[in-house]
């Protein structure tokens, strides 16, 4: 049964004015992608989209659980909707996402929080029609644990609010179980979409003039595997090079123990791909790496990015790292900050370790106070804050290419292939959504600054 179209006659009738729907993000770039299905959907089923929850007839919660800070967070912007909720009982309050895959989290949603009215599964949003059909025909509360859905929905429409800068999911779940990780448990087992149904949003990405496209999955390097067809990564990223048009086309992430000498060849070999890759590391310590069941070694780690860094002379890398994974010693940090030091990393993301329930490292002893764990955050940070000004200094003077991303007065913003976020002065009307070539005079905090050569 179709029930985008009975829910858009369900809104229809029930509504004066076209109603509001808000659809608020947590956590990750696949969170991001999946919030644009969700909006998709709405949009498709009658709702307007809108970024003021105030305002709208449901409020979506597509949440992250891959710390402990972030479910909190969540928690608190949900418990802000309560007094909204008895001003308007006829708005719909929903929670998704990863968060919602745990069932201790369910039953606490269940027991304290009674204006939630729906909450859906991570693989789910194809249903969400049926579900708020469902809410509107019998005004009930549908919150029960949702189940992990392996199979994979083509053809869900996407609510892209840039007209240049898009994502594509082309794999689903992870199978690598970090010790630490949740995202195994919440987001089910790898599955990856087939290359023809890539290829055919890609393409239609490509000639709509979308000119930063970034394919998304856990494990970018493990595509293809569950696959009929004979394909890997390397061989996807071939074949998506091959359609015409003007782009850069980014990934995230790879795994150090899958990531191919194939793939830095691909990459060498075709100016379309982004010379910046994410590569997280998490610990620089061999001992902690293996506890993580990571399943690589410092020294492999350090190979593959020599091996890049021989081929593609430009190639930089950002990271993953995380700090007091339990039993880490002080020592064993110290060997995080000398790989830092020693890789130059172009950008780090750094987290104390987080105890997620039902992972292999929940059941590790951890001895580590939280004052130590965040003393060595903070060393990383101030370490890394060096190494990136640095890196910004270094772009002095260079004639670069960037994508217009946003204008305030007569300030534009736009973003180098390598992810760098570069600020300049202009009174042109048609820049938005363009690249442009500037020439770098200097920095302003994280950002560069630069003069307008040409557009
Ligand atoms: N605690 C802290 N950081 C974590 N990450 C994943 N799980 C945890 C956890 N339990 C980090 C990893 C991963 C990034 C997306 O989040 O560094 O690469
Ligand atoms: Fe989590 Fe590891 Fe999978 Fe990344 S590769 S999602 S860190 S289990």
């Amino acid at each position: 049964m179709n029930y985008t179209g009975k829910l858009k006659q369900t809104v229809t009738e029930k509504f004066e004015y076209i109603p509001k729907a808000n659809v608020q993000t947590f956590g990750c770039v696949q969170n991001e992608n999946d919030s644009e299905k969700i909006r998709g959907i709405l949009a498709q089923s009658g709702y307007e989209i809108s970024d003021n929850f105030e305002v709208s007839d449901i409020v979506i919660f597509n949440t992250c659980a891959i710390r402990e800070n972030a479910e909190l967070k969540i928690f608190g912007n949900i418990g802000k909707l309560k007094a909204l909720k008895a001003e308007n009982p006829n708005m719909i309050v929903a929670v998704c996402g990863c968060m919602v895959m745990q069932p201790h989290i369910v039953e606490k949603i269940k027991k304290s929080y009674p204006f939630v009215d729906i909450v859906f599964g991570v693989n789910s949003i194809e249903d969400l029609p049926h579900i708020v059909y469902n809410w509107y025909v019998n005004n009930k509360r549908q919150v029960s644990n949702p189940e992990v859905k392996t199979e994979i929905v083509e053809d869900i429409p996407v609510y892209r609010e840039s007209k240049s800068k898009a994502t594509i999911s082309i794999m689903y779940g992870c199978d690598n179980f970090c010790s630490y990780c949740i995202v195994p448990y919440v987001r089910g087992r790898e599955r990856s979409r087939k290359p023809a149904d890539i290829l055919e949003e890609f393409t239609q990405l490509v000639n709509e003039g979308y000119k930063d496209i970034t394919l998304l999955g856990q494990n970018v390097d493990s595509y293809g595997k569950n696959l009929d067809e004979n394909i890997d990564f390397a061989d996807l990223l071939n074949m998506l090079c091959k359609v015409e048009g003007d782009y850069v086309l980014h990934f995230m992430s790879s795994h150090p123990k899958d990531i191919t000498k194939k793939v830095i060849d691909t990459i060498r070999d075709n100016p379309k791909i982004s010379r910046q890759i994410h590569l997280p590391v998490q610990s620089g310590n061999d001992r902690i790496l293996s506890l993580m069941n990571r399943r690589y070694t410092v020294q492999q780690y350090k190979d593959i990015i020599n091996y890049a860094k021989e081929q593609i002379p430009d190639v930089g890398f950002s990271s993953d790292i995380i700090v007091g994974f339990p039993g880490e010693t002080f020592e064993e940090y110290l060997d995080t900050e000398n790989l830092v030091k020693e890789i130059n990393f172009t950008q780090l993301f750094t987290f104390i370790y987080s105890k997620r329930t039902g992972t292999k490292a929940a059941t590790m002893e951890d001895d580590t106070s939280h004052k130590e764990k965040s003393e060595r955050l903070n060393r990383l940070v101030k370490i890394q804050q060096d190494i990136f000004f640095e890196y910004l200094n270094s772009f002095k003077g260079q004639t670069v290419r960037a994508l217009v991303e946003e204008r305030k007065g007569n300030t534009y913003s736009a973003r180098m292939a390598n992810t760098l976020v570069v600020h300049f002065e202009s009174d042109k009307e048609n820049l938005m959504d363009e690249f442009v070539k500037l020439k770098v005079t200097g920095k302003k905090g994280t950002v560069l600054t630069a003069d307008l050569i040409i557009n």
